[in-house]
């Protein structure tokens, strides 16, 4: 299904989101003809350019993304335009209706039709949409009128709240896309196809054969840059509230009625809702916070986090997060989920790994092979399952071999990257990739005691650039007689 004819509202089209992930999510949309037959971007920021300069800009920085094909990118681009205007001044709101006003008559619309896309610095979120609704443009009496926020939604429960309240004072809710771009990614969205259109797995889904649950979100990078965004936020504001625990809530989710954005969202906020809360000795015992230090990896050598530009020289914000959660209900009450998520670590790599219970009785020896699923959300997206089979010769020795299901061997490999996939669910008005207001509230009621803590005077290590964080995290799962999955063997395997 093609989306409607429409208008696409950039807010803070100058920046960084749109030139790398919006513009190019846009392009290759249009260039696979899954853009309506006729829809005009507007591009909205202080900055100043002409449609034309903007276009160049834009030109220029796809082309040093990759290879585009110039017609193709010659047709894309007269559609986009731009209107510079104060947008934290309620009084230039009148420069963006009469310029969609134009762009309606230019574009022949029936409709009024408009997705606005809040890319800019999160203290205008609450803001923009009051603007929006004060020139009529929340009203959809004559066209559908959507607004697409990007994280961080809130900055803690209180301020989430506020914004949720803020926005919802002039948007009704089907109106309000919170993006989570990991809801986005292909292979978050195969682990719901995996588990509930496979009979032979959902039987064992839970308690009873599972023995823990690892899910981990490795980046090989540093701050790159946002060294003043992140050390306001943390990794735990940055990864685990948001896309860790979007990943974790499809892993531990009851099978929704239907695939549709209400089904779908209240399994998952009956799953976040069922995060068992932090008590002060999970918060002493089973939270580890870590920083990387200044370190040589390859040869080269990597400034501490402290000497990123725009991170305060003493600052405390941790670039790790490693934590043992418990999910308090029928299905997983007291399966431990360890999740980890740092900058700086060996390589990067999303995987959630399911380890099986042992069978009852050893009939072949202590050492019996584990049962164990390892789901890669990126890179090599795919599936890996290991059992154990008969070594080959005398006697019945158990040998753990695996069974590995790669992405790129599909004929059809060509997916959707996670912002064309949701803009273009935006667009055809599919909320189901996103999250709802319930669910961002209760992923924020479970990280507050960590962000309380932290503020506290918790613990934090240091962990040298290229290692895989603070050893006090090792020992969460050694406590349990277990280890973390190494996803990448050594070092020269890294991107460093
Ligand atoms: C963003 C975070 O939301 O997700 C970044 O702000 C992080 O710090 C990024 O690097 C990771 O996304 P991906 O898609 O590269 O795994």
């Amino acid at each position: 299904v093609i989306p409607e004819n429409s208008s696409i509202v950039i807010f803070g089209a100058s920046g960084d989101l749109t030139f790398r992930k919006l513009i190019p999510a846009l392009y290759h949309l249009y260039a696979n003809k899954q853009l309506p037959a006729s829809f005009a971007i507007l591009g909205a920021s202080r900055t100043f350019y002409s449609d034309e300069s903007f276009r160049d800009k834009l030109r220029h920085s796809m082309q040093e993304l990759e290879e585009t094909d110039p017609a193709t990118l010659d047709a894309f681009m007269a559609h986009v335009h731009y209107q510079s205007f104060n947008i934290s001044d309620t009084h230039e709101y009148g420069a963006l209706t009469g310029r969609l006003d134009e762009l309606s008559e230019q574009y022949g619309f029936t409709q009024r039709n408009t997705l606005f896309y809040l890319a800019t610095p999160p203290k205008l979120y609450n803001f923009i949409p009051a603007c929006l609704a004060a020139h009529g443009l929340n009203d959809e009496s004559h066209g559908w009128k959507r607004l697409v926020v990007e994280k961080p939604f809130g900055y803690d429960l209180a301020s989430a709240r506020q914004l949720d309240k803020d926005i919802h004072a002039h948007f009704a809710e089907h109106q309000i896309y919170r993006i989570d771009h990991y809801l986005g990614k292909e292979t978050v969205q195969n682990l719901l196809v995996f588990r509930f259109s496979n009979a032979m797995f959902e039987p064992l889904w839970n308690r009873n054969f599972i023995d823990y649950v690892e899910i981990t979100g490795a980046e090989n990078l540093g701050v790159e840059g946002r060294g003043g965004y992140y050390d306001q936020s943390g990794a735990v504001r940055d990864m685990f509230q948001n896309h860790l625990l979007q990943v974790l809530s499809l892993v531990a989710m009851e099978p929704p009625a239907q695939i549709n954005a209400d089904a779908m969202r209240d399994e998952v906020f009956k799953a976040l809702q069922s995060l068992e809360p932090l008590s002060e000795d999970d918060l002493h015992n089973n939270l580890v916070l870590g920083q990387y230090t200044e370190s040589q990896v390859g040869g080269k050598p990597l400034p501490s986090y402290r000497d990123e530009p725009g991170v305060a020289e003493d600052s405390r914000t941790e670039t790790y997060v490693g934590l043992k959660m418990f999910i308090n209900n029928w299905r997983w009450n007291g399966v431990p989920f360890y999740v980890r998520t740092g900058k700086r670590l060996p390589t990067r790599v999303t995987e959630v790994v399911i380890h099986f219970k042992q069978t009852p009785h050893p009939v072949f020896g202590k050492n019996a092979p584990e049962n164990r699923l390892v789901i890669r959300i990126q890179p090599d997206e795919g599936i890996q399952m290991s059992f154990g089979l008969k070594e080959p010769g005398a006697g019945f020795n158990a040998k753990a071999v695996n069974m590995d299901f790669h992405y790129t061997s599909l004929e059809e490999t060509q997916m959707l990257t996670a912002y064309e996939r949701l803009l273009l669910d935006a667009l055809k008005g599919d909320a189901t990739l996103f999250a709802r207001s319930d669910a961002v509230e209760a992923c924020w009621q479970f990280v507050e005691p960590i962000l309380q803590y932290k503020d506290n005077g918790k613990a934090l290590y240091g962990y040298a650039c290229g290692t895989w964080g603070p050893k006090e995290a090792d020992q969460l799962l050694e406590r349990d007689g277990h280890a973390w999955r190494f996803p990448c063997k050594n070092l020269t395997d890294t991107e460093y």
